[in-house]
């Protein structure tokens, strides 16, 4: 049975950051938003021996795993792994513009074959998982608003009850993923269109959405908003989401967030690389003033694997930064 789940404030997927302890990080800090794994390419998914490491979802909830590929039988299977691993929903990446992806006939450059994304999402979908899909407006350096309709019109037909939309283009060769998240025009007004066109689909908006003041005032034209880089570079902006996106009374947030986060964290040290268990946390270096001494002191204590003293250095920066 599919539960009914508010997609009103999604976390975006991020490669190499929403990992099961991003995740839990962001699950700490905020109740209600809705959390994507990373894009995990179906043949890792079905094959890799770290399968546990890369998608564990310790109750993490609502949250959807994304999924790379464009083969239908490793499609299906990738559902049935989502379900097993108590996913709310599978989701499709048609939006990822990077050559190794491209190589690999998924992501963005399946935005030309409009029949084969039907294809691909019908093997996604199952009765026990919600099937999604996340995409750009289109592929090129020219917006089509026509392009963008028709793409939509025949994924419809699928049934598909969710798409997160990227609202710009991607430029498959000639720039970089980086700056196919800033150098192609935004069009939010297609999506407008796009969810007056087809109101049984909900049409997350997607791309460049500054800060939560802004999300609060799309999500009065729109159906949910999906926010990236922005929670990347600083994950305690999710603190304030429950209250002022979801009415929820004011969460009481201390110290005990950090001490949570390594409670979570600590029995996991050997199994994965210290780096990948801190990097949800130490992305906030590079969005908070004045922090290079913390972050040169945590850098040694790194290398040493000094995990306690690494957590109280955390929860001094964190109070002293006014954070919680
Ligand atoms: C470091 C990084 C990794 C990303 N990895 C993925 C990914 O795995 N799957 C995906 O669909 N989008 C990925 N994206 C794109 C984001 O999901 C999002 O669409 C984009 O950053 C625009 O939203 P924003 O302006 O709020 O950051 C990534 C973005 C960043 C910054």
């Amino acid at each position: 049975m599919k539960k009914e789940i508010s997609r009103k404030f999604c976390v975006a997927p991020m490669m190499g950051y929403t990992t099961p302890y991003a995740r839990k990080l962001y699950r700490i800090l905020s109740n209600n938003s809705f959390l994507f794994s990373e894009m995990i390419a179906t043949k890792s998914l079905i094959y890799s021996k770290s399968r546990e490491n890369i998608i564990d979802n310790d109750f993490n909830n609502p949250v959807a795993l994304q999924v790379g590929g464009s083969e239908i039988e490793d499609l299906r299977k990738a559902s049935k792994i989502a379900i097993d691993y108590n996913y709310d929903e599978i989701n499709l990446n048609v939006g990822c513009p990077s050559k190794a992806v491209q190589k690999g006939s998924f992501g963005a450059c399946l935005m030309r074959d409009k029949i084969l994304v039907r294809n691909c999402m019908e093997a996604l979908q199952n009765d026990k998982i919600e099937a999604s899909l996340k995409c750009r407006l289109g592929l090129g350096k020219e917006l089509n608003y026509e392009f963008f309709e028709e793409f939509i019109d025949e994924i419809s037909k699928t049934g598909i009850k969710f798409i997160y939309v990227h609202a710009r283009n991607a430029i498959l060769s000639g720039i970089s993923p980086q700056g196919n998240r800033t150098i192609p025009p935004l069009s939010y007004d297609f999506v407008k269109k796009i969810k007056n066109k087809f109101p049984n689909i909900t049409f997350i908006l997607n791309g460049g959405i500054k800060n939560l003041d802004e999300a609060e005032s799309l999500l009065k034209e729109f159906d949910g908003v999906m926010l990236g880089r922005l929670i990347k570079n600083n994950p305690f902006i999710l603190k304030e989401v429950d209250k002022k996106i979801f009415k929820e009374k004011n969460k009481l947030i201390d110290e005990s967030i950090i001490n949570n986060y390594f409670e979570y964290i600590k029995p996991k040290l050997g199994l994965e690389s210290i780096f990948r268990l801190l990097s949800p946390l130490l992305s906030i270096f590079f969005s908070v003033p004045h922090s290079k001494t913390y972050r040169s002191k945590i850098n040694d204590y790194m290398k040493d694997q000094k995990i306690n003293l690494i957590e109280d250095l955390l929860i001094k920066f964190v109070s002293e930064k006014n954070l919680s």
